[in-house]
């Protein structure tokens, strides 16, 4: 492939994307954050994959946005730098995003691993947002992403303190679904990967939009945008074929379509 700070791998109809500057953390520098988001978009767009494994070479997953790029910038180089903008795209990937992290998960490397859809952790991984101790703040969504996943308490004393937590407690507070050892987390994410993949994936789209309403809509907005999305599946022939064969007593055979 062209990139030079990712890998990319496909394991039939999984897409991998491994974060690859491992004497470094992995942290991330623009270049990279392009990669990534240029790979999760090949991988929205390629008919062949159905669900998106992200993970860390090396021993961390990410120790946040690359400090030697950030250090000498001025806050009008910033500004027209505008290298957020990237960062939003994740937003329009419409395929699940399962993150497989272990080691560091800080700053920017852990606002990546929050815009994943399912989190998977090694019990290991150590989280955290240290950009307070570094007179910055995070700036790709950490504040506004974790306090919507874990509320205002819990994520100002995590931000405010930059106090690194471990995987226990982010299983606790709700930010991974499953802390499990380092040897099998990226197995363990296969594993759901596959199991995602072998659902009818428009299923899987609408669910996916209809989750995200529901974090960045009011309630009765959020309800209008699922019911029309219910209705949508109604002209899918995999809808047709999955009650079918529900009927019939059958596996269903979903087409994807
Ligand atoms: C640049 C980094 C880095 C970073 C690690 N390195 N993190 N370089 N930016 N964020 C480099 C180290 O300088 C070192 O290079 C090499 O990676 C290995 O790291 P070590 O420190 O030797 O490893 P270790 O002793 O195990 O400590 C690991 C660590 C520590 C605890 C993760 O590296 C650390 O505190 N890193 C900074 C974490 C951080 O503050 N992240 C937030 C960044 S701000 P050399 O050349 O010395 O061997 C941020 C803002 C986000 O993320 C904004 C939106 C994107």
């Amino acid at each position: 492939s062209s990139f030079s700070t990712i890998l990319t791998e496909t394991s039939e109809d999984i897409g991998m994307i491994s974060l690859n500057r491992p004497e470094v953390l992995n942290t991330l520098n623009i270049r990279m954050v392009e990669e990534i988001v240029q790979a999760l978009e090949q991988f929205d767009q390629d008919p062949f994959i159905k669900v998106i494994v992200l993970k860390g070479q090396g021993r961390a997953f990410a120790a946040g946005a690359d400090i030697d790029e950030m250090m000498n910038k001025n806050s009008i180089e910033l500004e027209l730098l505008n290298q957020f903008t990237v960062w939003d795209r994740i937003t329009w990937i419409k395929k699940p995003i399962i993150g497989a992290v272990h080691g560091y998960v800080l700053g920017g490397g852990f606002e990546l691993a929050l815009c994943c859809d399912i989190l998977l952790s090694s019990d290991d991984a150590e989280f955290g947002f240290p950009e307070v101790s570094l007179g910055i703040m995070p700036g790709a969504g950490g504040t506004q992403r974790l306090t919507k996943l874990i509320g205002r308490s819990n994520a100002m004393k995590l931000l405010l303190s930059g106090e690194r937590f471990s995987a226990k407690t982010a299983k606790e507070l709700g930010i991974v679904s499953a802390a499990v050892p380092n040897e099998i987390v990226v197995e363990e994410a296969m594993k759901l990967a596959r199991l995602l993949a072998q659902k009818p994936s428009l299923s899987l789209r609408m669910i996916k939009e209809s989750v995200h309403k529901a974090v960045d809509l009011p309630l009765f907005e959020g309800m209008q945008a699922e019911r029309k999305n219910f209705y949508l599946l109604f002209s899918s022939e995999d809808q047709k074929e999955g009650m079918r064969a529900f009927k019939e007593k059958r596996a269903p055979d979903f087409k994807g379509k």
